[in-house]
């Protein structure tokens, strides 16, 4: 007699996969690639890193591409290496804080993924980005002033974003509940496109 191979453990409930890319966004340090890993485990879907893979297709790292060519230079890598992400199949993409702010990648992002915003306060970015020197744009001066200017250009553009979530000091397992909850709101329980946008009450 054939020996019952024990049933594979089911991926985790794949009907309940958002069936788009999960596109994270935010500002430095507020936490898109601890929420992005956990998120995509939860939907067995893989992570990619926009950050990792611009510093791969470059074969050197981002504060190098600064250094050497200039910002500029790195937005367009950036943004040529995100359109190539969105055209995979669905996974969890974070992307670098200054991403969503072109114009042409956040239309892309709005054709073929889901947003999400993490949002965060000052200190608390203050906080996270103390632990890493390796972000170029936070390398000179004062980083509480940066934060504040970047904050302050980019949460109306982040704004846009599908989904809203306040990222905060809970552990990381309550946050990516709460995006899960938001994804399952934004998708309605038709699972039809873009009923609206879900955000959390501002704190
Ligand atoms: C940047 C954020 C960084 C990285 C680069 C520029 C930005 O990514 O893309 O240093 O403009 O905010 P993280 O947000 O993942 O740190």
């Amino acid at each position: 007699m054939r020996a019952t191979q024990p049933p594979a453990p089911p991926p985790s409930n794949p009907q309940l996969r958002p069936g788009k890319t999960l596109v994270l966004v935010g500002l430095m340090g507020a936490g898109k690639s601890c929420i992005g890993k956990r998120l995509a485990q939860h939907f067995a879907l893989s992570f990619v890193d926009a950050d990792q893979e611009i510093e791969r297709a470059a074969g050197c790292t981002i504060a190098d591409i600064f250094e050497r060519h200039g910002e500029a230079h790195f937005r367009d890598g950036e943004r040529r290496v995100i359109a190539r992400l969105l055209e995979q199949p669905p996974h969890v993409l974070s992307t670098g804080g200054g991403a969503f702010m072109d114009a042409r990648t956040r239309g892309k992002i709005r054709e073929r993924a889901i947003s999400i915003w993490l949002r965060a306060d000052l200190e608390l970015l203050l906080r996270r980005t103390a632990r890493r020197a390796n972000r170029p744009l936070l390398n000179n001066g004062d980083r509480r002033a940066t934060l504040a200017r970047l904050m302050e250009a980019r949460y109306p553009v982040y704004a846009e974003a599908d989904i809203v979530i306040d990222s905060n000091d809970a552990p990381p397992e309550v946050t990516v509940e709460r995006v899960i909850e938001a994804l399952e709101r934004f998708l309605g329980p038709e699972r039809e496109e873009r009923p609206g946008k879900v955000r959390e009450p501002a704190p």
